[in-house]
């Protein structure tokens, strides 16, 4: 089995709050997906929003991966780590014009294209540059992630993506739009999804879909499906590897692409959380009236998952096997949120022991701000500290 391997010597010489990346669970991790042998029509997008460290980012352009991107940041970040443009695609609600550019310039795989104004500023901005854009809309499928209700996205209540209702009127707006080449569909329900009926669903409502474009006799060249697949945030040393197999397997079974078709994903959270922590130094154990605070060098500022989405992350002692004791574990902040875990089971704990919080590989570092003015996490992979 994999499992994470904290080098807590080296640790030692370091400062406090950072974030640490196993690089031997992110291989171990992509390798088991290389391992499933998927159908060379099935094509994986890295979901950069979480997590554009240099040294991941090498890693998994090594696999062969695509990036999926939502900014003109990610997209120079992509370029920059080396993913060919042609594997790049492009999604979120609100792209300004000069991402848009950037994108035309680099000529990227697709844009995943949300609305009809959206469309039309693609189409006019590759007009002007003599080109034609590659879109593929991204159409909310109104199917429910069953996840948390800020990281549902395929609700028709949410702001993402084309509504079923209007796909129609904008279909018959693409053939004017000559600056752009209709290429795909897109979609993304949501994130950290643990329940494979959710992909099942969405699939059901793909056939659907793709019913009404052939109905117009419109070609569809690649289905996009997005990302979602959730990890073990409970045991992370059991379940170091999502159910990739399940996951790739319910799409095999339930959406039959047509000759030429392909099929792509954009994974972010199942690829990079198991192989993060965030490791931090225990500054006081402080002995409240009804209960006992660990309280951290690290808050929310570096770690924001347990705030903004009452998230459970595991949390270890890596400097105690004592007996376990009942703690609030908790960030110096000046906000009452800035709380890692109420009533969390740790090994007894003293100032100075080390904690690493686990699973913090996605949406960690990269949500990271300056609140109270503090300085942003550094980071350190286990090759560099080998
Ligand atoms: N594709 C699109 C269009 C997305 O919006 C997202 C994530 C992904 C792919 C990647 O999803 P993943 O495979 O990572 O689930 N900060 C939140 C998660 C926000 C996800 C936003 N969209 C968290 O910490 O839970």
């Amino acid at each position: 089995m994999i499992k994470a391997h904290y080098p807590t010597d080296k640790f030692q010489q370091i400062s406090t709050p950072f974030y640490y990346y196993d690089l031997d669970v992110l291989r171990s991790t992509l390798s088991e997906i290389k391992m499933l042998d998927l159908p060379e029509n099935y094509m994986v997008h890295y979901a950069m929003k979480a997590n554009v460290n240099p040294s991941i980012l090498e890693v998994i352009k090594n696999t062969g991966f695509g990036a999926d991107c939502v900014s003109g940041g990610e997209i120079q970040a992509a370029i920059d780590a080396g993913f060919p443009a042609s594997k790049i695609v492009f999604a979120g609600v609100g792209k300004s014009d000069w991402e848009i550019n950037l994108a035309l310039d680099h000529d990227i795989f697709c844009f995943n294209a949300e609305s009809v104004p959206e469309l039309e500023v693609i189409n006019e901005l590759a007009a002007s540059k003599n080109k034609k854009a590659r879109v593929a809309l991204r159409i909310n499928p109104d199917v429910s992630a069953h996840t948390h209700k800020y990281i549902t996205t395929g609700l028709s209540e949410n702001k993402f993506g084309i509504n079923m209702e209007d796909l129609d009127h904008v279909i018959s707006l693409l053939p004017k739009l000559t600056h752009l080449e209709f290429t795909g569909i897109h979609f993304h329900i949501g994130s950290q999804i643990t329940d494979m009926t959710a992909f099942h669903n969405l699939c059901v409502r793909i056939e659907e879909i793709q019913d009404i474009f052939n109905t117009k006799n419109i070609e569809i060249t690649h289905i996009n499906v997005g990302g979602g697949l959730g990890v073990n945030y409970e045991h992370p040393n059991h379940f170091p590897v999502p159910e990739f197999e399940t996951y790739f397997k319910t799409f095999r079974d339930h959406l039959g692409l047509k000759p030429g078709q392909t099929l792509h994903f954009e994974l972010g959270r199942s690829i990079v959380a198991q192989c993060g922590s965030l490791i931090s130094r225990v500054l006081y154990v402080k002995e409240g009236s009804t209960r006992k605070f660990v309280i951290l060098d690290a808050g929310f500022t570096d770690l924001i998952r347990p705030a903004l989405y009452q998230a459970y992350h595991r949390i270890e002692n890596l400097s105690s096997e004592k007996p376990t004791c009942l703690y609030d574990v908790v960030g110096p902040i000046c906000e009452s949120s800035d709380v890692f875990a109420k009533d969390f089971m740790l090994n007894e704990t003293k100032r100075g022991d080390l904690i690493a919080i686990r699973s913090a590989g996605a949406y960690g570092e990269i949500m990271a701000s300056q609140y109270n003015l503090r300085s942003l996490p550094q980071a350190y992979t286990s090759d560099e500290l080998k």
